[in-house]
């Protein structure tokens, strides 16, 4: 089922998710909710509660237009290893109409449960590496434009709050 996206400043984006403690089935239907809603919408990531589910889950898929679809399901993901610099441009399903560069690690391992229980190990560069980073943030209620000097994330802020204004009210 296609769930709803929450988009800033919904208060539920700030709040930190738990760990899950047990893989049953509507855990299950959490994640395929959330990797129909991911390709949905389309994008290359999607963590639970931005659709209002504050449990520790997160869906990736990098694969390009032309190439088969290669779903990560991440439960509980931690990143035990992070190194280099990235700054590349990033955009998110909850911050609609806005990208802006963000610094990140290049290279990172990441452990997870996958949906069987099993723990995994993904070594990630590249658009994989920001997508894992910018995921597991959502997980502790951080958005990629927190991220930003205060002088942009100021400039966001103003921005966001001019289109609330223009878009809320009217008949
Ligand atoms: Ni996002």
């Amino acid at each position: 089922m296609i769930r709803t996206i929450l988009t800033y400043p919904d208060p539920e984006l700030k709040k930190k998710s738990a760990p899950v403690v047990v893989i049953n089935d509507s855990i299950r239907e959490v994640a395929r909710d959330m990797a129909e809603t991911m390709y949905d919408a389309p994008g290359v990531g999607l963590a639970a509660p931005q659709i209002g589910v504050h449990q520790r889950i997160i869906v990736i898929d990098v694969s390009g237009k032309d190439e088969a679809p290669d779903l990560i399901v991440a439960i509980n993901p931690v990143i035990v290893h992070s190194e280099g610099e990235a700054y590349e441009e990033e955009g998110c399903l909850s911050v609609p109409g806005y990208a802006a560069n963000v610094r990140r690690h290049a290279r990172v391992v990441v452990k997870a449960l996958d949906l069987e229980g099993n723990e995994q190990t993904w070594r990630a560069d590249e658009l994989l590496a920001i997508a894992f980073q910018h995921e597991i943030d959502h997980l502790d209620g951080i958005l990629f434009v927190d991220h930003l000097s205060p002088l942009k994330r100021d400039l966001f802020k103003r921005r966001a709050r001019r289109l609330a204004e223009s878009s809320g009210d009217k008949p």
